[in-house]
């Protein structure tokens, strides 16, 4: 079982996807070492057995903004699961990478306390089809309320717009759930990911397109309270309407019918 810290004033954001090698370690490090940049020093829990996101971390040279690691991966026998786990106090953005396959307690465990839940989503029929079934299982299992907006998807080495592309604008719009950015396919995250480093960190003139967007994923990520706070004064509106907020899970069936999602 997963297990990931609750603290309020801390931004967690969930790199999720059960498909692999779309984009979730790219995605974890580019914003963490935005992060870093900007200060103060931000975490990074890697979930993955295979622990890119730490490999990451240890070529990272000490010339660049520190990142704080959390192995979350390990197995250990001589420290407790919440020792391991702890997040300095003066974290306050944690970005969580999650391994390619979640069961449904996985997925439940590690999206609890999220402020913020990123899917990045590659541009092929079937990498959507699989984003659209991580998100079906996000809204019925892990019982994300669309409503929250703390899920948004990021479009990863996207070329073109093809007809499935165009199939999940329609569920994502339907349901809210926004497309924050779109990523190209570009040699620069390769080459940051082989250096330890993001691309913000890069020469600005080569990479200007790539940080824009991910400009615009950390500035969606800022909002973070914002959003919250709005969410709790639509809950208040709509308690005192005596609407029912656990219908959540109805809602999200009802939509999900319209896409062959539901279960
Ligand atoms: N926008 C991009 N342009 C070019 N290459 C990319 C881009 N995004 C990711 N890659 C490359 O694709 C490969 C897979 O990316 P990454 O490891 O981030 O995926 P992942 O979802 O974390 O995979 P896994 O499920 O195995 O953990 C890596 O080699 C990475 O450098
Ligand atoms: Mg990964």
């Amino acid at each position: 079982m997963l297990i990931t810290p609750r603290r309020d004033n801390l931004n967690k954001i969930v790199v999720l996807n059960p498909k692999g090698g779309c984009g979730k370690s790219t995605l974890a490090t580019n914003i963490a070492a935005h992060y870093a940049q900007r200060g103060p020093t931000p975490a990074i829990m890697d979930f993955d057995p295979q622990g890119s996101t730490i490999a990451w971390l240890e070529r990272r040279s000490a010339a660049w903004p520190e990142i704080h690691g959390i192995a979350a991966y390990k197995k250990t026998m001589q420290a407790t699961r919440s020792w391991q786990l702890r997040v300095p106090n003066e974290t306050e953005n944690l970005i969580v990478d999650s391994p390619a396959s979640l069961s449904h307690d996985n997925l439940r465990e590690l999206t609890r306390d999220s402020t913020s839940i990123l899917v990045p989503v590659l541009p092929s029929s079937m990498d959507i089809h699989a984003a659209s079934r991580c998100i079906a299982d996000l809204l019925l299992v892990a019982k994300i309320d669309r409503r929250d907006r703390k899920l948004a998807v990021v479009a990863n080495r996207t070329r073109k717009r093809t007809k499935s592309f165009s199939k999940l604008m329609r569920f994502l719009d339907s349901l809210g759930i926004p497309i924050i950015a779109v990523l190209r396919d570009s040699q620069n995250f390769v080459h940051a990911a082989e250096k330890g480093m993001g691309l913000c960190e890069m020469q600005p003139s080569r990479v200007r397109p790539d940080v824009e967007q991910l400009d615009r994923i950390v500035q969606w990520l800022d909002n973070w309270e914002t959003r919250r706070r709005s969410v709790s004064l639509a809950q208040n509106r709509r308690k005192q309407v005596k609407v029912d907020v656990a219908a959540a899970g109805n809602d999200n069936r009802g939509f999900l019918r319209r896409f062959d999602f539901a279960r």
